[in-house]
């Protein structure tokens, strides 16, 4: 990966200005939540999220939490359920993300879901980030700041430390006062805990006035990864194939004929960007069998190859 220079941006307006320039050119700038740091992007752009998984070395396209400065902004994203709304009206802003059904409009990148039917969202309670998501005036789709399989970053010199060179900016905002992540409750059917994290599992069942599901349980939904194929096309995948059959319809990637081409450059990152959409006009296509081209297993090769190794995998 190509060495960049990564700013280092005060709290101040300049920093929050010159943080909104960049995430609306398309740029990754990493900030303070009450939680840990977050590593952000244009939630609405496609080559911009595909970034972050790079800027991390991520393997898999685990799906990502959409921040936004308000409750009012997240309702144009999601069906904020009655459940929704009551932890929203506590909680909100807070160490509290609720994964709810995504609108059909959203205007959300679907590498954010990584293809899912549901959004992560949540309003963080940081003034750097309140400022830094105002200023910017969009959807901020944010992981920790770490390198994948390092720990959550706390402060800016830990940011530093793990993305210095991978990134374009970091907000230095101090430290966290939390410290570690936000818990993550689904409410897309019954209220499920899908992360223990900063707001306290007894503070949110005392809101809702019931025990939450647990992930483990058998009436809970599977969480997202763990599925072998939690989206897939409906057609047949055969992957690694250099050239389709005549029943089959070519997902090709470099130069070559193809029905579908993820990146006719060759480019990992552009492929990533169009990976799931890609995957949904094959539906749309009503392709029954899909060949799919060899792709690199390097950088952000091995997350596409995971995702696709999971579109190929048997179902039931
Ligand atoms: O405190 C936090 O939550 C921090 C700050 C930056 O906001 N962010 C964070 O993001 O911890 P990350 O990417 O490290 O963890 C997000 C978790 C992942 O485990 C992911 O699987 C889950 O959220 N997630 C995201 N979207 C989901 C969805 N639609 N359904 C279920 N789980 C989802
Ligand atoms: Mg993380």
């Amino acid at each position: 990966m190509k060495t960049i220079k990564t700013e280092i941006l005060g709290a101040d307006v300049a920093g929050y200005d010159r943080a909104a320039a960049i995430l609306a050119a398309g740029g990754l700038v990493s900030f303070p939540t009450e939680t840990v740091y977050g590593l952000g992007a244009d939630a609405r752009d496609d080559q911009a999220v595909a970034r972050i998984y790079a800027a991390k070395g991520r393997p898999s396209f685990n799906p990502l939490i959409v921040h936004l400065s308000a409750t009012d902004a997240v309702a144009e994203y999601v069906d904020m359920t009655p459940q929704a709304r009551k932890l929203a009206d506590a909680f909100w802003p807070g160490a509290l993300t609720l994964v709810l059904p995504i609108k059909a409009d959203a205007k959300v990148s679907k590498l954010v879901t990584a293809g899912l039917q549901s959004l992560a969202v949540r309003v963080p309670d940081h003034p750097v980030a309140a400022q830094v998501l105002s200023s910017f005036g969009g959807p901020i789709a944010a992981p920790s700041a770490n390198p994948s399989g390092r720990i959550s970053p706390t402060t800016a010199a830990h940011v530093r430390a793990g993305l210095d060179g991978r990134i374009d900016g970091i907000v230095d905002g101090g430290a966290c006062g939390v410290g570690v992540e936000s818990t993550i409750v689904s409410c897309v059917g019954a209220p499920t805990l899908l992360r223990a994290g900063g707001i306290p599992v007894d503070a949110i069942e005392a809101c809702l006035g019931t025990a939450l599901l647990r992930d483990e349980d058998p009436a809970a939904p599977a969480a997202p990864g763990q599925l072998a194929s939690h989206y897939a096309p409906t057609g047949q995948v055969r992957l690694n194939a250099p050239y389709a059959e005549a029943h089959e319809t070519y997902l090709g990637f470099g130069a070559g004929d193809a029905a579908l081409n993820l990146s006719p450059s060759g480019d990992l990152i552009e492929a990533a960007a169009n990976l799931f959409a890609m995957l949904h006009e094959l539906d749309a296509l009503g392709a029954k069998h899909i060949a799919v081209g060899p792709i690199p297993n390097h950088d952000l090769g091995q997350a596409i190859n995971d995702r696709l190794r999971r579109a190929a995998a048997p179902r039931d």
